[in-house]
C-alpha cells in the first residue's frame, strides 16, 4: 500500500488562521479490508467551511479533531478495489480529506461517488457540479424561489457557490446582478458568467455608498438575496429589499476570523416584511440529484463557464486555504494533487 502525505490540524487558531495551525505528515495507508477501496485523490477542494472547523465552539457540525487529517472533498481515481460496487480506473468524489490518498469504505452511505468525466472534468465535481453548485441551488430554487422577471443578488458572486448563480436564476427569467472584490472579478461575473450588473464592493468605503450602488444596478429593488459574506455587504443590501423579499442566509465570511460582523438596522426586516433563513446543503440531500443534473447540463451545454484557482501539490494547500478566507482565490479554489 502507497504511502500518503498528508496535512493535520495542530492547533486550533486563536484569531485569523495561521500555517503553524498546520502539520504536514505522512503515514501508511491501511491494506484492504472486504468492503473497502483505495482512492487516489487527483484534486482536493478547499472551502470556507473548514475555516469553523478548526475552532473548538458551537458549530453545525463537531469540530475538526487535534492531530487528525483536515476534512476536505476529493475527487479521484479508484486504484484498488475489494468492493463488487468500484473498480479500479473509477473516477470518484469523496470525502478523502488533505491528503494523497484515502481508504472508504464502499458501503458507506455517501462516502465515495462515481462520476461521468466525458462532459463534465473531474475537478467541476467539486465546484460548479458538486457541493458549491448544490449550495446555490438550494438556495435560489427553495429559499428565494424567485419568480420571472424578478431581480436577485448574490455576494461573493465569484467564487465557487456564487459563480453558479447567474446560470440558475437566468434559467429561470430572473435579473441576475452579483456583488464581487475588484474589476477583473466584476468584469468576468458580467462577461462569463452571465450577471446583467456586477458592484464592486471595494469601491465604497462604507454600507451607505455600496447601497447606492446597489439602487443603480437593481432599478426594481431586490427580490432576493444570496448571502455568503455578511458585515458591511449585508447592511448595504438591507435598504435595497422589496417588501416580501427572500434572503437565503448561506455564509457569512466576512466574520469566519472572529470579526464581529453586527447588523446596522434589522428594524428593516420588520419593515419589509422579509423572510431570512439559513440553510446547510448537506442537510439536504434528497434535492442534490435534482441540482446536479441541472448544474451538469447548464456546463455541459457552455451557459456555466466555471473558472477555477489551482494550487499545486499539496504542500501548497495550506497557503491557497489562508488566501481563500482573504478572498484571493478567483473561482473554486482548489489543489492538484496528480
Ligand atoms: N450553507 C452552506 O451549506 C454552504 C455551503 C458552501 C459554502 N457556503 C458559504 O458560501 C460562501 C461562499 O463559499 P465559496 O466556497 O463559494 O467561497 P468563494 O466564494 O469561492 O471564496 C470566498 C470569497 O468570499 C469573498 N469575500 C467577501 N468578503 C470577504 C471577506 N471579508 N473576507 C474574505 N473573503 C471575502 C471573496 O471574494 P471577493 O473577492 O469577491 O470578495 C472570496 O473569494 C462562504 O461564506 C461559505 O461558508 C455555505
Amino acid at each position: 500500500m502507497p504511502r500518503t502525505s498528508q496535512v493535520l490540524l495542530d492547533n486550533r487558531p486563536s484569531a485569523e488562521a495561521q500555517a503553524s495551525n498546520f502539520k504536514m505528515d505522512t503515514s501508511d495507508t491501511a491494506p484492504l479490508q472486504p468492503g473497502q477501496v483505495l482512492v487516489r485523490h487527483h484534486f482536493l477542494s478547499l472551502d470556507p467551511y473548514m475555516r469553523g472547523r478548526m475552532n473548538d465552539s458551537k458549530n453545525y457540525a463537531a469540530p475538526q479533531a487535534l492531530g487528525a487529517v483536515m476534512i476536505g472533498g476529493t475527487a479521484g481515481e479508484v486504484v484498488e478495489s475489494q468492493s463488487p460496487k468500484f473498480a479500479p480506473g473509477d473516477k470518484v468524489v469523496g470525502m478523502g480529506g488533505w491528503q494523497q490518498y484515502s481508504v472508504v469504505g464502499a458501503d458507506e452511505p455517501g462516502a465515495l461517488r462515481k462520476v461521468d468525466t466525458r462532459q463534465v472534468p473531474l475537478s467541476y465535481y467539486l465546484g460548479a457540479v458538486g457541493m458549491p453548485g448544490v449550495t446555490a441551488w438550494y438556495g435560489l430554487t427553495q429559499i428565494i424561489k424567485p419568480q420571472t422577471g424578478q431581480t436577485v443578488v448574490v455576494s461573493a458572486a465569484t467564487g465557487a457557490v456564487g459563480s453558479a448563480f447567474a446560470a440558475l436564476a437566468k434559467a429561470r427569467g430572473c435579473r441576475a446582478v452579483g456583488i464581487a472584490g475588484g474589476p477583473d472579478k466584476c468584469r468576468y461575473a458580467v462577461a462569463e458568467l452571465g450577471f446583467d450588473a456586477c458592484v464592486d464592493y471595494k469601491l465604497h468605503p462604507d454600507a451607505a455608498s455600496l447601497s447606492a450602488a446597489l439602487q443603480q444596478a437593481c432599478p426594481s429593488g431586490v427580490d432576493g438575496y444570496f448571502e455568503n459574506v455578511g458585515g458591511m455587504v449585508l447592511d448595504a443590501m438591507l435598504p435595497r429589499m422589496n417588501d416580501f423579499g427572500r434572503i437565503a442566509v448561506c455564509g457569512m465570511i466576512a466574520g469566519y476570523e472572529g470579526r464581529p460582523t453586527p447588523i446596522s438596522y434589522p428594524a428593516l426586516i420588520l419593515r419589509s416584511r422579509l423572510r431570512v433563513e439559513g440553510f446547510i446543503v448537506s442537510e439536504h440531500m434528497d434535492i442534490w440529484p435534482t441540482a446536479l443534473k441541472e448544474l451538469a447540463e447548464l456546463v455541459a451545454s457552455g451557459k456555466l463557464k466555471p473558472r477555477e484557482s489551482v494550487a499545486d501539490g499539496l504542500d501548497s494547500a495550506v497557503e491557497a486555504f489562508l488566501g481563500l478566507l482573504k478572498g484571493r482565490n478567483f473561482g473554486k479554489q482548489i489543489v492538484k494533487l496528480v
